[in-house]
Order: structure tokens, then C-alpha cells, then sequence
């Protein structure tokens, strides 16, 4: 059966990058897998410089039948202010689609230096709600443009949103049947009833997984136990700004932000679920072939794990650390001087024979 799969590569590095990812997935088909059939659409910050939207009104609708989305990264802040292609477009895909768990792995490669001296043993998955939370998208600005203006932008909780992310999270740690820990992020000493909620809703699902050892922080402190024993850790949860934190700090724990990579999910599979680097669209390098598209083939492992393409997904893993391993081609951020395109030829010419 053909995989459809929705291309969506946005802005700056983000083409440069997908490109790779398709790279790949070309080569996995010349292999054997797949098949695999692409629609492209040229959404982003770009688009909304065209068209005065970063996605056309029926955007959602264009793309609901696919079986998955690759996403580069999107926005271009020198031109369009980042809430437009961020509204317009990420949170629309995830909140339209419920892709309501953002799954990040963070692993330290072998062959890849973290900045943390003496660690090399980082494996952990970051899980973030992603429909709700700080990220809600409620408020708005009253009194604009005089001196009594104001804002807000309100949290929100809600026990099914809490409920369904942590039941996730706890299955996970059970999969992947390591440490069987589970690690929350809270701030419930200082947004009481926010957290409150989520502390409550964390103590019952945790009920239910007696074979979990479930554990809770405050974010802050929570931070500072990433870097001081990162091998600690199995399985976060967070909420919606928490894990985007946790996750760009793990990111960063496991070498650079060019590695990591990141899945949109909408568990129920009622909705396509959204494949995507962690990292943005970079246009402090866009242009120069110099981006590391690791982030990107690993975030296509996970978009074949996702279709149930199991070997496809084992030899894209396989291949990416026996290139990084090796040393021979590495990107800029990584110590190297080997353009994306050659990170990219080296991964696929790995996947024949791992
Ligand atoms: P960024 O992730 O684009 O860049 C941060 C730093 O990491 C830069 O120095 C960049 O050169 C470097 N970097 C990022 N990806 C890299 C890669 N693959 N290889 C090597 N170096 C890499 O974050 P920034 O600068 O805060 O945001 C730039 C734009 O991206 C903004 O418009 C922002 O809104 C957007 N953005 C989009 C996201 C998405 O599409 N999901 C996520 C985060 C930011
Ligand atoms: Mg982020």
C-alpha cells in the first residue's frame, strides 16, 4: 500500500533539510520499502507574503486524508512576525489535527560530543502536550495603543488534556521497558490552580501504573536535574511550555539542536500526525548548505516507525550512527565542514548494508 505523504518544508533551512529527508526516503524505496507518494505545499512565512496567509483557509482539509506530514520549519522574522506563521500554521496543524502528544527523543549519539563533560550516557524522551496549556491561544489585548493597555494569555488545564498526554507518557515508559520512570513537570506552588489540576490528574493516572515509578518537579528545579543527571531520566511529561523548554535543554544535553528530532502525534490515528525537527528555520544560516539535516531523518525514522515500516525505520537509525560514529562527514555544528547535502548522501549511502 502507498504511503501519501504530505511535504510541507516552510521556510530557510527548512527546504534545505526536508530535501534530505526525501533523499532518504527515495533510497528506502529504491530498496524495497514504501512505496512512498508526495504532495508538496509551499506553506509558511513565504506563502503569507504572497498570499496574506501562511496556509490557504481549506489548508486542514487538503491534507486530512494523508497518511503522514513531514514538516521542515517555518518563519522568516526578518519579514513576517513569528505569532503569523506560528498561529497560522503550527498550532493550527496541531490543534486542528489533535495531535495532542509531541513526542521528543533526545539520545546522545556515539561519535557526538555533549556539552555536559564526562556524560555520555543521555537517552531520554521528552513528552509535551501539545493542544493546550500555556500554549491555549486564549486572551487578547485590551486598551491598545494607551497607556492602560493590557494582556493576557490564559493556561489551561483540563483533565481529559492532562489525562490522555500522562496515560501516554506512562505507556511509553512501559514500552520501552528501561528505567520505567516517568518525571513530570509542575510549577504547582505558584500557578496553584493550573497545576493543581495537573498534580491531581498525575497522582491518579500514576494509580493505575504500579509498575511506573512516577516522580514530580517543580520546572525550575526541574531544569537543573536535566544537566546534573541527565542518565536519570526515561520519561517526561510536560505540559505544553514546560516540555518545549525541557526538550530544546535536551536537545542541546545531546549535542546540538540540528539532531533532534520530533513527532506531532495524534495517538487515536483519527488525524494524520506531523513529523518535524525540533529546530526552526535557522536564517542565520539559511542559504549556505551548511544545516545539519540529522533532525529531520531521524524525525522520518519516526514518521516510518508511525506507518508501521519497522526495518525502514531500524536502517534509517542504523545508518545515521554509523555516519556519526565514523566522523568522516559532519556538519559545522557538529565540528565538521561537510555540507548538508553531503550528511545527507552519506546517511543514504549507509542504508543499503546496515
Ligand atoms: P532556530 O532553531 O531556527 O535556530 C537556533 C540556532 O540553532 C541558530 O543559531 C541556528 O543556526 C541553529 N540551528 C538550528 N537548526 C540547525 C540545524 N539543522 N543545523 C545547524 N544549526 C541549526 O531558532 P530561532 O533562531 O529561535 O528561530 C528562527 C525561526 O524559526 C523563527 O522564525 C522561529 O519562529 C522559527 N521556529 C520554527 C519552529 C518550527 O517550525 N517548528 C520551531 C522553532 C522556531
Ligand atoms: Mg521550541
Amino acid at each position: 500500500m502507498v504511503h501519501r505523504i504530505a511535504v510541507i518544508p516552510g521556510d530557510n533551512i527548512g527546504p534545505e533539510v526536508v530535501a534530505e529527508g526525501l533523499k532518504v526516503l527515495r533510497r528506502l524505496q529504491a530498496l524495497g520499502f514504501g512505496p512512498f507518494a508526495y504532495d508538496e505545499y509551499p506553506w509558511g512565512a513565504g506563502y503569507y507574503l504572497k498570499t496574506g496567509a501562511p496556509m490557504p483557509a481549506d489548508g486542514l482539509d487538503t491534507i486530512r486524508d494523508c497518511d503522514a506530514i513531514l514538516f521542515g520549519a517555518h518563519g522568516d522574522p526578518q519579514r513576517v512576525p513569528d505569532r503569523v506563521s506560528s498561529q497560522g500554521l503550527m498550532h493550527k496543524l496541531r490543534k486542528g489535527f489533535q495531535q495532542y502528544v509531541n513526542l521528543r527523543p533526545v539520545r546522545l549519539l556515539p561519535g557526538v560530543v555533549s556539552p555536559l563533560r564526562g556524560k555520555d550516557e543521555i537517552d531520554f524522551v521528552v513528552v509535551r502536550e501539545n493542544t493546550e496549556g500555556e500554549y491555549s491561544g486564549m486572551g487578547g489585548r485590551l486598551h491598545a495603543g494607551t497607556p492602560y493597555e493590557l494582556a493576557t494569555q490564559t493556561t489551561v488545564i483540563t483533565r481529559i488534556g492532562a489525562e490522555r498526554v500522562m496515560r501516554f507518557a506512562f505507556d511509553l515508559a512501559r514500552q520501552r521497558g528501561g528505567k520505567k520512570r516517568a518525571a513530570a513537570a509542575t510549577k504547582s506552588n505558584a500557578l496553584s490552580h493550573v497545576f493543581g489540576l495537573w498534580d491531581e490528574v498525575l497522582a491518579e493516572v500514576a494509580n493505575d501504573y504500579p509498575d511506573v515509578e512516577c516522580h514530580k518537579f517543580h520546572i525550575d528545579a526541574f531544569t537543573v536535574h536535566l544537566i546534573n543527571r541527565p542518565e536519570w531520566f526515561d520519561v517526561i511529561v510536560a505540559s505544553n511550555l514546560f516540555g518545549d523548554i525541557l526538550s530544546d535543554e535536551g536537545a542541546a544535553l545531546a549535542g546540538s539542536l540540528g539532531m533532534a528530532p520530533s513527532a506531532n502525534l495524534d495517538p487515536t490515528r483519527r488525524h494524520p500526525s506531523l513529523f518535524e525537527p525540533i529546530h526552526g528555520s535557522a536564517p542565520d544560516i539559511a542559504g549556505q548548505g551548511i544545516a545539519n539535516p540529522v533532525a529531520t531523518i531521524l524525525a522520518v525514522r519516526m514518521l516510518l516507525d508511525w506507518l508501521g515500516e519497522a526495518e525502514a525505520a531500524r536502517r534509517v537509525q542504523a545508518a545515521v550512527e554509523a555516519v556519526l560514529a565514523e566522523g568522516q562527514v559532519r556538519t559545522r555544528d557538529l565540528g565538521g565542514r561537510s555540507t548538508t547535502a553531503q550528511l545527507g548522501d552519506a546517511i543514504c549511502a549507509r542504508l543499503e548494508a546496515v
